[in-house]
């Protein structure tokens, strides 16, 4: 602790707090953080200890990620080496502020994620490379089903007290589901009433408010409201984000609140809402409860999805200049978009995609009607048999960074996940539709190239029993069997037979 205090008075001393990490600078600012998360880098200069836990599937071992150096980026290399030939979850979100208010796996609450216990399914550890200042990190992409908690909490704001939070987002990465959170819920995984709630919402739903277009916003979950301002409705000053990188900003203090973001790769902060609390009852004052959430609702509901990169709740209400000082400090940690593959793939090529599982390798990924299966092809099968196992590849439709798989014989018709399993069906041209169809390509764990699908980066383009699938390494589904799991999503890339 003195360390920290000498290098926030330091920094003061000489005004330049754009060098400070975010926690210094909120410390120096009388509002200290009593949480910090960043998978991506230390959030106080001094920092050397865990940014988070990642469990792999070869052996379920478990092995922590610091950063490369004191407040320093995290050693996405040491992640890479551990998860090489297998997969990897991100399993803990560590605590940089010393509480120990580490986020978990989320337990069930109100609603029932979809693992075999009826919790949240944890984050898949490759779905969100970045670079920092040019070194690559990794982010936490959460599909719908994924959520993090800690009901055993110390030090963040309950009752009416004031506090503030920030989250850096992947702002093109979002749905309409109830709900991509950060920060302040209920305890007991329930929803226990307005004002039990002050947590960062990212998103396009629409049920209680909206900004100006057609979104998606920054709003604060405040328990049974989604809020762009004053009220539960339309505030448009609260507006449209199109940029890669987003920082979102809530506070709150007694009968006040702020809403404020900005492109977190760039710029400062612009002021959405500041004003008083919500005229409806519950909210003044606040009932705050104190649990840290991460993906979800209050209530555990876990139909969203967003990428968080870092974020902080704080004890007190910071000022303006302090998050300024903040958001500079994001900026200058240069966020940036990597590859989203390790084998990339060229676009345009027509491909077939070989079994590799032993046994079963004269079989290719092909289609029989709508079901994406597994067949026996060769130069001497049918024409149609060819052209059914041949494919397109395409720039991914949910994604540009990777690959939708467009049917040579049904042109228009690209490999989608529906339920979980694969699918030939028609681009409808909904945000649904792409994000099922599209692909990452990653260098095979065991040969050859692993496809992880794009929405659902912990699940990989498997065949079981001749059917194609998206499965995870281990999980509620028959088709998710660890079992062969490595030889059954391992495919060779090849020129197609049509
Ligand atoms: C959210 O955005 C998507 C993509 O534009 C759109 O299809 C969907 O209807 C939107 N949801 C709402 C509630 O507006």
């Amino acid at each position: 602790m003195r360390s920290r205090t000498n290098i926030a008075l330091g920094l003061a001393a000489t005004g330049s707090l754009v060098a400070a990490a975010p926690c210094d600078i909120y410390q120096n600012g009388g509002t200290p953080c009593v949480a910090a998360h960043g998978t991506t880098r230390a959030l106080y200069d001094s920092y050397t200890g865990p940014l988070y836990q990642l469990k792999r599937g070869s052996d379920g071992t478990t092995t922590d990620i610091s950063p490369l150096s004191a407040g320093g980026v995290a050693n996405a290399a040491a992640q890479d080496s551990f998860c090489k030939g297998t997969t990897c979850l991100i399993s803990i979100i560590y605590d940089q502020s010393g509480r120990a208010n580490h986020l978990y796996q989320a337990q069930k609450g109100a609603f029932s994620g979809p693992d075999v216990n009826g919790n949240d399914n944890l984050a898949g550890a490759i779905g969100a490379p970045v670079t920092l200042n040019g070194k690559k990190a990794y982010g936490v992409f959460i599909s719908p089903g994924t959520g993090y908690r800690n009901d055993e909490v110390s030090g963040t704001a309950t009752g009416n007290e004031p506090e503030g939070m920030y989250a850096v987002l992947d702002g093109t990465h979002y749905n309409d589901a109830c709900c991509f959170d950060y920060g302040n819920a209920e305890i007991s995984n329930t929803d226990t009433g307005n004002g039990h709630m002050e947590a960062v919402y990212y998103g396009n739903n629409t049920i209680w408010g909206s900004g100006s277009g057609s979104g998606p916003w920054l709003m604060a979950d405040l328990e049974n409201g989604l809020f762009s301002g004053q009220g539960t409705k339309q505030n448009t000053a609260d507006p449209s984000i199109s940029n890669r990188f987003f920082t979102g900003m809530v506070k709150g203090e007694p009968n006040q609140w702020a809403l404020r973001g900005s492109n977190a790769a760039s710029g400062s902060l612009s002021t959405y809402y500041s004003g008083a609390r919500p005229t409806v009852g519950g909210y003044n004052p606040m009932s705050l409860e104190g649990a840290i959430i991460l993906g979800i609702g209050g209530d555990n509901s876990n139909g969203a999805q967003g990428t968080f990169y870092e974020g902080v709740m704080t004890s007190g209400y910071p000022s303006d200049a302090t998050e300024a000082s903040v958001q500079a400090n994001i900026v200058a940690a240069k966020y940036a978009t990597t590859s989203l593959n390790t084998a990339p793939l060229t676009v345009g090529n027509k491909i077939s995609i070989k079994v590799t599982t032993p046994g079963y390798d004269t079989r290719y990924l092909a289609h029989t009607g709508a079901t994406v299966n597994t067949q026996v092809v060769s130069s001497s099968s049918a024409t149609s048999l060819k052209q059914q196992a041949s494919w397109t590849v395409r720039t991914g439709l949910g994604n540009s960074g990777c690959y939708s798989f467009e049917s040579v014989d049904t042109p228009g018709s690209f490999i989608r996940h529906y339920n979980f399993q694969l699918q030939l069906n028609a681009n409808d041209n909904t945000k649904a539709f792409k994000e099922d169809a599209t692909f990452c390509s990653q260098t095979g764990l065991v040969t050859g190239n692993t496809f992880n699908s794009w929405s659902y980066p912990a699940k990989f383009i498997r065949h079981y029993n001749n059917v194609g699938y998206i499965a995870s390494n281990g999980g509620v589904h028959d088709f998710d069997s660890a079992t062969g799991f490595n030889n059954d999503v391992s495919f060779v890339v090849g020129s197609s037979f049509a």
